[in-house]
C-alpha cells in the first residue's frame, strides 16, 4: 500500500492490489432501514447483511483473501489428525514468532478461555494495557479481576502520543508490590489495544514490560490478534523500527513474551486462532484444554483450508504494502473526518476509525448508551453497520448499576482490502450530514438484557420518537431512494 502523492496536492491512500472476485451490495432506503432496525430491537448485531450497505461492524473474519490464500485452501491436506496442513502452520508460528510450540484453536476467545481456565485462579490479577471484552469475562468467569493499566495518555479521545496503547510500567511494579507476584495470573498485552481504538504499543513498553514481568517470575502473554496493525506502527512510528524489517520487528516483539496467542480471523487475514508457548511444560499445561473443548491437537476446531489460508496470511503480513492498507485507510478516514469538525479518536490507529459518541451526542446520558444510539442513527443515515464500543459492551456491575465505560466510541471498522477509497468517502460524507442533525439523536435503554457479553443479543427501544424524525430530515436532503 503506497499513500501516492497527486498531482492536485493531495495524499490518498492507492492500493497495491487488484480486485479479482466481487460481491453485490444493497442500498435499501432509509424509511426501509428504519423498519429493519426496529425488527432487529436496535441491535445491529440483528441485522441482516443483505440489509446492509456497508458493514463496517468488524475487521473480524472478514478481510479479503489473497490469490495465494485461496490457492493454499484447494491444496490443504484433510486429516482428524496429523494433517501435513496443520504441520505447516506450527512451522510458519515457530519461524515467526519463534516459539518452538503451538496449540490450535477455533478463534481468539477460545484461547482466552483455555488460557483462562489454565492460568486464572479465584482472587487472582490479570493486569492488561486494556481489556477486550471477551477476554474479560474469561478472566472473570475462573474468579480472576482485571487491572487495567494503560499509560497516561491511552484513554484520551484527542491525544498525539504515538503508542496510546502502552502499559504503564510503573503502575505494574505497584500492582505487583501490592498483590504479590503469586497472585499475578499473567500480565498481558494486546498489541493493540481495540477498546481504545486500536491504539499500538510500542517495541520499547513491550520489552519494559517484559523486564518487569522477568524480574519478578509473573507470567508475560501477548494477545497478538491485531498486531499486523501494531507491527505497521512501529515501523512508521518508532525511531529504533525503522530500519528493521517487519520480519525482524515481530522477532523482537515476540521475543519478550512467554505465551502468545491470537485470533486467526484478524491476525493472518483468516479464521481460527491458536496459542504460542515458549515451554513444553506450558504446552502441555493446556493441551487438555484444547481436546476437551476445541478438537484434536492438529487441528484445534479449524478446517484445514483455514489453517492453509492462516500460513499463507502469516507469511503475508510480513509484508509491508499488504499491512499497510489497513492503518492507511483508516487515517484517511480520520483525516476526513477532523476536517470536517466531528469528534474521532485521535491519532489514527488499527482496526478502524473511532468516532467520540460522547462528544457527538453529548445529550445523551451514559446510563442510556450514547454510542450504541449513535450507531443505530448511522444505520439509518447511510446503510452503515458500526459497531457500538462503549457503555453498552460493559457488563453491569455487581449491584446492578451500570458500569460507565472511560470511552464511548463508535467503531467503524474497515476490514482489509474490502472497501474503496469511494465508499469511504461515502461513510464519511453520511456522518458529516448526521452530524448536522446530532441534537435530534436520543437514548436507548433495554426491553430484554442478557447477564453477559449483553451487547451481542441484548434487545433495545427508543426513549423517544427520535428515529422516525431522523428519516423524516433524511427525506427532505436525500429523497426516498438513498
Ligand atoms: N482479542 C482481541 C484484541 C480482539 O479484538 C478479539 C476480537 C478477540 C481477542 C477475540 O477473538 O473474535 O476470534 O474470538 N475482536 C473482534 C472485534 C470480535 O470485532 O473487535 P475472536
Amino acid at each position: 500500500m503506497a499513500n501516492i502523492k497527486f498531482f492536485g496536492g493531495q495524499t490518498i491512500p492507492v492500493e497495491m492490489h487488484r480486485v479479482r472476485v466481487v460481491q453485490k451490495l444493497h442500498l435499501i432506503p432509509a424509511r426501509e432501514r428504519l423498519r429493519k432496525l426496529r425488527e432487529a430491537c436496535n441491535n445491529l448485531y440483528m441485522l441482516q447483511n443483505e440489509d446492509i450497505f456497508m458493514d463496517m461492524l468488524t475487521d473480524s473474519g472478514v478481510n479479503a483473501m489473497s490469490d495465494d490464500q485461496l490457492a493454499s485452501m484447494m491444496n490443504a491436506d484433510d486429516a482428524y489428525a496429523g494433517s501435513r496442513t496443520f504441520s505447516e502452520l506450527k512451522a510458519k508460528v515457530t519461524e515467526l514468532f519463534g516459539m518452538e510450540h503451538f496449540l490450535p484453536a477455533h478463534q481468539g476467545r477460545a484461547c482466552e478461555n483455555i488460557l483462562g481456565q489454565a492460568y486464572v485462579t479465584p482472587g487472582s490479577f490479570v493486569p492488561m494495557n486494556y481489556h477486550f471484552t471477551t477476554t474479560k469475562a474469561h478472566v472473570t468467569r475462573n474468579g480472576g479481576t482485571v487491572v487495567e493499566l494503560v499509560a497516561p495518555g491511552g484513554e484520551t479521545v484527542q491525544g498525539t502520543a504515538p503508542f496510546k496503547g502502552n502499559m504503564d510500567p510503573d503502575a505494574l511494579k505497584k500492582l505487583i508490590r501490592e498483590k504479590g507476584a503469586d497472585r499475578i495470573a499473567f500480565v498481558r498485552m494486546e498489541a493493540g489495544a481495540n477498546l481504545i481504538g486500536g491504539q499500538p504499543v510500542s517495541l520499547q513498553n513491550f520489552r519494559e514490560i517484559g523486564d518487569i514481568c522477568k524480574q519478578h517470575g509473573v507470567l508475560y502473554v501477548m494477545d497478538a490478534s491485531l498486531l499486523q496493525d501494531n507491527l505497521y506502527f512501529n515501523k512508521v512510528r518508532e525511531p529504533e523500527c525503522q530500519d528493521m524489517s517487519i520480519r525482524d520487528i515481530m522477532r523482537a516483539i515476540c521475543d519478550c513474551f512467554d505465551i502468545i496467542y491470537f485470533s486467526a480471523r484478524k491476525l493472518g487475514f483468516a479464521r481460527g486462532g491458536g496459542i504460542a508457548t515458549r515451554t513444553l511444560a506450558q504446552w502441555d499445561h493446556m493441551k487438555e484444554l484444547v481436546t476437551l473443548n476445541e478438537g484434536f491437537l492438529t487441528y484445534g476446531g479449524m478446517s484445514v483450508k483455514e489453517m492453509a489460508a492462516i500460513t499463507v496470511g502469516l507469511e503475508e503480513t510480513m509484508d509491508m504494502d499488504i499491512i499497510s492498507q489497513g492503518p492507511l485507510f483508516i487515517a484517511y478516514m480520520v483525516d476526513q473526518l477532523v476536517k470536517r469538525g466531528i469528534p474521532v479518536v485521535t491519532p489514527a490507529g488499527g482496526l478502524g476509525c473511532h468516532v467520540d459518541a460522547r462528544a457527538f451526542v453529548p445529550q445523551i446520558p451514559g446510563e442510556q448508551y450514547p454510542s450504541a444510539a449513535l450507531v443505530a442513527a448511522m444505520y439509518l443515515a447511510g446503510g452503515v453497520r458500526a459497531m457500538e464500543r462503549g457503555t453498552l459492551s460493559e457488563d453491569r456491575n455487581p449491584d446492578g448499576s451500570e458500569h460507565i465505560a472511560s470511552m464511548e466510541l463508535a467503531r467503524f471498522a474497515v476490514p482489509r482490502r474490502v472497501f474503496t477509497v469511494s465508499q469511504l468517502d461515502y461513510v464519511v460524507d453520511r456522518i458529516a450530514w448526521l452530524y448536522e442533525q446530532r441534537d435530534i439523536i436520543g437514548g436507548l435503554k433495554f426491553v430484554e438484557e442478557p447477564k453477559t457479553l449483553r451487547f451481542f443479543v441484548g434487545k433495545l427501544e427508543t426513549l423517544s420518537p427520535w428515529q422516525d424524525e431522523l428519516v423524516d430530515r433524511f427525506e427532505r436532503d436525500f429523497g426516498k431512494d438513498n
